[in-house]
């Protein structure tokens, strides 16, 4: 069985300061060193979340291209031979979205934008314009939602149709839902499911921490404090995520109807 470490990179971002989030990243990242193959940070982990309004988080965002978070990211991943997921606050012409950027250890670079925005982030953002990618990690899948992201059933089940193995879910979360949620889709679509929370308060808005792992049935593997800085590594073996049996004769992909779900598309 090969081993693949992932590592969860839990703290607190900074609101509208880039080097100040990198600072509170920096001591957490370096413990990882050589010792993950995946490290994944919370949502818009270079910038915080609780901006007043679009033209304050406009002030702060930058393109993937022009950001020093991302390259400082990218050349950790070359040097530590990782793949790195995180949240980005990201500007692309006049628009402005919530992301999460794959850099994988040869230093390519993608996106996914986040879709479902989450009360006040309506009048911030754009709806992400990307769909559900997946993208290839080594021999295997990976699939990104952001936060709130998690209440859908629909972009989980697109990505594990489109072969995901691992999802990573970079979160500012501010309920419990997902902590319930996100163990069931595991099971549903059987792949792992990182969440990556951050911890802190911005104004009135107190993020949950409890970044947390599960395995392709559902079994809680790792859980962080709610509110200190804290990396969580777990070594999984994704050759699991290929067994979509959940009894012997039941299969969680080949055995759903399509032809009967043509109500969802109302
Ligand atoms: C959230 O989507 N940040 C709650």
């Amino acid at each position: 069985m090969k081993k693949f470490r992932v590592a969860q990179i839990q703290y607190a971002p900074v609101l509208g300061n880039e080097e100040g989030s990198m600072e509170n990243f920096r001591e957490l990242i370096f413990s990882t060193r050589h010792r993950a193959d995946l490290i994944i940070l919370p949502e818009l982990a270079n910038a915080g979340y609780n901006f007043r309004d679009r033209n304050h988080a406009m002030q702060h965002a930058q393109t993937i291209e022009e950001s020093e978070f991302i390259d400082w990211l990218r050349r950790w991943a070359l040097m530590h031979e990782t793949n790195i997921v995180t949240g980005f606050l990201e500007k692309e012409g006049d628009k402005l979205y919530n992301s999460s950027v794959y850099i994988n250890k040869r230093g390519k670079k993608e996106v996914y934008r986040k879709v479902h925005l989450f009360m006040h982030e309506k009048k911030i953002f754009d709806r992400g314009d990307k769909g559900f990618p997946v993208f290839q990690m080594g021999e295997y899948k990976l699939g990104m939602l952001i936060c709130f992201d998690y209440l859908f059933p629909e972009p989980w089940r697109i990505m594990a149709l489109k072969g995901a193995d691992i999802m990573a879910h970079p979160s500012n979360l501010v309920t419990d839902n997902a902590f319930k949620i996100v163990p069931v889709q595991a099971i549903m679509n059987g792949y792992y499911i990182f969440t990556t929370n951050r911890i802190g308060s911005e104004g009135d808005i107190t993020f949950a921490g409890k970044s947390f792992a599960v395995d392709p049935k559902g079994n809680q593997l790792a859980i962080a404090s709610a509110d200190l800085p804290e990396v969580v590594t777990t070594k999984i073996d994704l050759e699991l995520a290929k067994d979509k049996m959940i009894t012997p004769d039941n299969h969680v992909l080949n055995d759903r109807f399509p032809q009967d779900y043509g109500d969802i598309l109302k």
